[in-house]
């Protein structure tokens, strides 16, 4: 399978130059205050007050929005040695006045809401479009996009509460006492992506319930782990460096780390979110009819599953992670359900996100074992992990 999307180069590299950046000022505890962009990066003048992870969110929503790489507004110096990100260019230079003209746009007419964001004028495009297209006026229209359906009103008549469909997959799953019967899992397979080129690296899963869980991908230079202990959540990287050596993860993809681990147990997802709403119009992934629920998460962003209509199982999650100038997809594609210990658990998924995709395989998952909980643990002084 491959990874790419039209954009394949420009999507894969991002995250490779996230990983290159040597800590600035490594000596920052990370436990004790935020790690905030504007102490660690150089030469910071707009997007002051956010926090290394959200700025670095933010950079992803500027590149996707114009489908740009990072090297394209930084120099090309920045992707072996991070102290040249600092440096401007006249692209950067343009974006700066970009952001600025876009929170003044907002502020003007939106009382202050995202409403307007780089991704409204650009569409993928570097220089936006100014004049119609006839082509696109009278041309087939792109195939529909599910994650584009929204709540219809009045909502179909006679379609199955956000309740019923939940049910239906937490029944499809094996029933609410087999799934309390897996408390903790370990999970061996292969993960590929950006970050190894699409070839095939073996990763390791601990998840333990409710909500811990550690993701272990063996790249060849080094691990790179990600783990939520249930509360906070943090990525670690041995070989390619992080912008810090323990880089913290909050707001959307805090969020997102959380739910990740919840719904490593599904047991629990009514109460993950609040606000179920159902109600969408007719829509199928794959030729599959889907029914979807949305819920609400503690960032007051929607989250919204697709759920098999004929099998009631999950095949896909959609969440949104806030920046300061717009809004961040990600998408997770379920597939290959096995049963283990009388639960049904999918082996493959695939995560796409704005700066590029991974796909994880598993080989192997063994219920209720023994984890240590230092698997959870934050390392402070970043631990050297163990291989
Ligand atoms: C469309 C242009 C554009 C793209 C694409 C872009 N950036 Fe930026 N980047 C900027 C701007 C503008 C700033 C300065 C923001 C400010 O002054 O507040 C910046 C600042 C930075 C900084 C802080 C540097 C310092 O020390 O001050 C880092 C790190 C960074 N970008 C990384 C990235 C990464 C990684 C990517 C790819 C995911 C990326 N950028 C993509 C425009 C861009
Ligand atoms: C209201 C519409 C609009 C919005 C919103 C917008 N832009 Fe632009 N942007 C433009 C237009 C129009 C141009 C081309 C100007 C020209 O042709 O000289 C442009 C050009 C640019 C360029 C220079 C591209 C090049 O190849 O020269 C960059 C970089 C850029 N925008 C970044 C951004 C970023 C980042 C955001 C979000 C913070 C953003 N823009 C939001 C309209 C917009």
């Amino acid at each position: 399978m491959t990874l790419g999307s039209r954009r394949a180069i420009l999507a894969a590299l991002p995250f490779v130059y996230l990983l290159s950046i040597t800590p600035a000022k490594s000596q920052t505890a990370p436990e004790q205050k935020p790690q905030m962009a504007d102490e660690i990066f150089k030469n910071v003048q707009v997007l002051r007050g956010l926090t290394v992870n959200e700025f670095m969110g933010t950079m992803g929503f500027i590149s996707a929005s114009l489908s740009m790489n990072c090297i394209d507004c930084h120099v090309t110096a920045s992707a072996s040695d991070v102290a040249r990100f600092a440096d401007d260019t006249p692209l950067k230079q343009t974006a700066r006045k970009m952001i600025l003209m876009v929170k003044t746009i907002n502020a003007a007419n939106f009382g202050g809401k995202r409403t307007v964001t780089c991704y409204s004028c650009h569409r993928g495009a570097d220089r936006p479009k100014a004049i119609p297209s006839l082509a696109d006026q009278y041309g087939t229209p792109p195939p529909e996009d599910p994650n584009e359906a929204e709540i219809a009103t009045p909502p179909p008549a006679g379609a199955p509460s956000a309740g019923q469909i939940l049910d239906k997959y937490i029944q499809a799953l094996g029933g609410p006492q087999r799934l309390a019967g897996v408390t903790s899992f370990v999970a061996k397979g292969t993960y590929q992506g950006f970050d190894t080129s699409d070839e095939k690296v073996p990763v390791e899963i601990f998840a333990k319930a409710p909500a811990q869980r550690t993701t272990v991908v063996h790249l060849p230079e080094g691990d790179s782990v990600r783990t939520c202990d249930g509360r906070t959540a943090w990525m670690t990287s041995t070989g390619t460096l992080l912008p810090l050596p323990v880089l913290e993860l909050s707001g959307g993809d805090l969020d997102g780390a959380r739910l990740d681990a919840l719904l490593s147990f599904p047991a629990q997802i009514k109460q993950a979110f609040r606000d179920w709403l159902t109600g969408f119009p007719d829509t199928a992934i794959d030729e599959n009819p889907v029914d979807i629920v949305q819920g609400t998460d503690a960032q007051n962003m929607p989250v919204k599953l697709y759920f098999d209509r004929k099998s009631g199982l999950l095949l896909r999650l959609v969440r949104y992670s806030a920046t300061p100038i717009g809004v961040n997809p990600t998408q997770i594609d379920y597939a290959d359900y096995r049963e283990v210990a009388g639960v049904k658990v999918p082996f493959r998924w695939t995560v796409t996100w704005t700066d590029g995709r991974s796909l994880t395989e598993l080989s192997t998952l063994q219920p209720n074992q023994p984890i240590d909980a230092s698997k959870f643990a934050k390392p402070n002084p970043p631990r050297a992990t163990p291989r």
